[in-house]
């Protein structure tokens, strides 16, 4: 294996958070920084690869990525309520293994709530990419996002894309298995199961959206590249920016909160029992300051609801990978005891859902099409069908989950409400409360021909 060259140079450059004054824009430029990058230019090729995601406050917070084919001098950011612009910013530049591409970031934060903002991307000598984004507004609006794991780059994912913008998502939550750039997603993979150039075409796969909408991305188990890093992490690190608020000890976690609606994103290669090679890196710590995100979210008199995303599946009956022990042996009592009202694995490569659980057992039916109240019991949603190639969904009698030393137990699947094995993505449009104090999340999830896989109404009462 052999680093590119770039990376002595790049590798350890420090994400610097570019404080940006939001009253400024539009007025004198300014410059922050030193220019990280300053070696003879290499590309006169444009930004490719552009993406986007929120800070750690998404009213006021948005990190812009993007990739050259190669080392290029002054790469930098305008950004303006106008394509004027006004404001310049340097970027933060980073390379990675065994791949020309440089990738490029720029954090903004101190932006304003439910505003526009145009942004343009270039080095010197090469063409400029132009782009717009709009920051989260203050509370009290309604809002659709959009979930899903397991993309990989296909025809049906390059669908869920095309999916993602007609049914105007505001941002994107990604449960893991990005780009499959380690195929045996086991975190053992030789040379020639590691694929690290299918990151830059995934990354032009989602250009569409992520240029214009947040994607908030964790982990899965095809992220653990073999000899990248500790944890194989190196290449998701180098793609991707984050809120950076999460469990020390990796940048994996984070939370933040989207109206009334609190996010949390962990690293299920945390817990697993399947693939172990990252199991317990975060543990207790990981679980300590996942208990006070939970605690802090459901004193908040602003939020309703709690959604905690991960790759590996709490519940789901498709024998693939079904359920994993670790996750609930780690997260569900956690789960409980706050009344956390989503849950979104993948790692299996379809959709299913749960009814309402508390302490492993279903205890209110949740059929497709109804209406429930997630006072009463947690959903698990499996929200594999991104795009990578299809699991067959048969409904066993009896499905598994894999336990501590690695076996797979049998269990029955009466938690099971729904399941598709199409490709699709699950959408949320979050209401605020009503008149009566009731708030709700409606899902909807649709198959990448557009065809509606499941649909149901999600309440709670303060
Ligand atoms: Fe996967
Ligand atoms: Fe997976």
């Amino acid at each position: 294996m052999t680093e590119s060259p770039h990376s002595g140079l790049l590798g350890s450059a420090p994400t610097r958070r570019t404080l940006l004054k939001a009253g400024l824009v539009g007025g004198a430029g300014v410059a922050a920084g030193p220019t990280l990058w300053t070696r003879a230019a290499r590309s006169a090729a444009p930004a490719a690869g552009v993406h986007l995601s929120y800070g750690a406050d998404p009213t006021s917070g948005m990190n812009v990525s993007w990739s050259t084919a190669g080392s290029v001098q002054a790469p930098r950011l305008d950004l303006g309520l106008t394509p004027d612009y006004g404001l310049r910013l340097d970027a933060d530049s980073v390379s990675s293994l065994r791949v020309d591409s440089v990738y490029h970031h720029v954090d903004l934060s101190d932006l304003r709530p439910g505003t526009r903002y145009y942004y343009r991307l270039s080095h010197d000598g090469g063409s400029s990419t132009r782009g717009s984004f709009t920051t989260a507004p203050e509370a009290g609006e309604s809002f659709r996002f959009a979930a899903f794991g397991d993309m990989g780059v296909a025809d049906d994912a390059a669908r869920n894309v095309n999916l993602i913008r007609q049914q105007r998502a505001e941002f994107a939550f990604v449960v893991g298995d990005i780009a499959y750039a380690d195929e045996g997603g086991m975190g053992t993979s030789r040379e020639s199961q590691q694929h690290f150039g299918v990151w830059d075409e995934f990354l032009t796969q989602i250009q569409s959206s992520a240029a214009a909408i947040p994607w908030m991305t964790t982990v899965g188990n095809h992220e653990m590249e073999n000899g990248n890093g500790e944890l194989g992490y190196n290449g998701y690190r180098a793609r991707f920016r984050h809120p950076g608020n999460g469990a020390a000890g990796g940048q994996e976690t984070y939370s933040f909160v989207r109206g009334n609606v609190a996010f949390i994103a962990l690293d299920g290669n945390d817990a697993t029992y399947e693939y172990k090679r990252n199991a317990g890196y975060l543990g207790a710590a990981g679980d300590a300051w996942l208990e006070m995100q939970l605690a802090i979210f459901r004193s908040r008199s602003d939020i309703d609801f709690i959604l905690v995303g991960f790759h590996q599946c709490a519940y789901c009956t498709n024998v693939a990978h079904a359920s994993d022990g670790g996750v609930r042996d780690r997260w569900e009592p956690l789960f409980d005891r706050y009344q956390v009202d989503v849950v979104i694995n993948g790692h299996n490569h379809c959709y299913e859902r749960t009814h309402l659980m508390r302490a492993g057992k279903p205890v209110r039916e949740a059929p497709r099409g109804s209406t429930v109240d997630t006072n009463d019991g947690t959903i698990y949603i499996t929200a594999g069908g991104g795009g990578a190639s299809a699991y067959p969904d048969v409904l066993p009698k009896m499905s598994y989950y894999t336990n501590a030393q690695g076996l797979k137990i049998p269990e029955l699947t009466d938690y099971r409400a729904v399941g598709d094995a199409t490709h699709s993505v699950a959408f949320f449009d979050a209401h605020p409360r009503d008149a009566q104090g009731r708030a709700t999340l409606d899902l909807e999830v649709v198959a990448s021909d557009g065809s509606k896989v499941d649909t149901l109404t999600i309440g709670r009462t303060r």
